[in-house]
């Protein structure tokens, strides 16, 4: 088992988790969603069938929410969720251009209070602010998943730090924290 020893192991702009079924998938994005105290845009990455959708589901029922009104955006390029706080689920994989992503009106939604959740982020990456948490979720070898997670400033650091001890409480069997 591979758990850290002391805070010197540990880089604090980094979560690497590993998945080992969907259920555990719904888990981690809970613990992500209650933690997360004011606005976020989070972007999140990953290969057609990696885990996206099954992720935000459990982040909008930590977020406050309710897990099945998630469904995957690509259709309707953007959805908005009843939680605490304003949520907004966007997907860009059908996106042409950067115009046609601010034409949604995405920058009035990134206010201080809101979660945006971005699918498919790649494209509009220059787009987003600095500070933003930026998710990948990959197939590994044996049909689980691994969830990378990095922070790119002071808030997504602090949302980071948060995640990993929820992690690290709800994990204290399984074991799943990778460091
Ligand atoms: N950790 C996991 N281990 C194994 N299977 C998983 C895991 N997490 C999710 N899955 C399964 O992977 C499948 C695809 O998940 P999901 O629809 O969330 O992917 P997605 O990234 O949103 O895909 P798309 O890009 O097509 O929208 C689902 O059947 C889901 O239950
Ligand atoms: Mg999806």
């Amino acid at each position: 088992m591979n758990r850290p020893t002391g805070s010197a192991e540990l880089n604090a702009d980094r979560l690497n988790i590993h998945l080992q079924n969907s259920l555990r998938t719904i888990d981690v994005g809970r613990l992500l969603g209650a933690v997360i105290n004011e606005g976020l845009v989070i972007a999140l990455s990953g290969q057609l069938g990696a885990g996206k959708t099954t992720f935000t589901h459990g982040l909008l029922e930590g977020l406050g929410g309710a897990s099945e009104d998630v469904s995957s955006p690509t259709f309707t390029l953007i959805h908005e969720y009843q939680a605490d706080r304003p949520v907004y689920h966007l997907d860009t994989y059908r996106l042409k251009s950067q115009a046609e992503f601010l034409d949604l009106g995405i920058d009035e939604l990134m206010t201080a209070d809101a979660v945006v959740i971005i699918e498919w982020p790649e494209l509009v990456a220059s787009l987003l602010p600095n500070d933003r948490l930026i998710i990948e979720i990959t197939h590994t070898a044996e049909a689980s998943r691994q969830l990378s997670a990095q922070a790119s400033g002071p808030h997504s650091r602090e949302i980071i730090t948060r995640w990993r001890t929820a992690v690290m409480d709800s994990d204290f069997q399984a074991g799943t924290l990778m460091i």
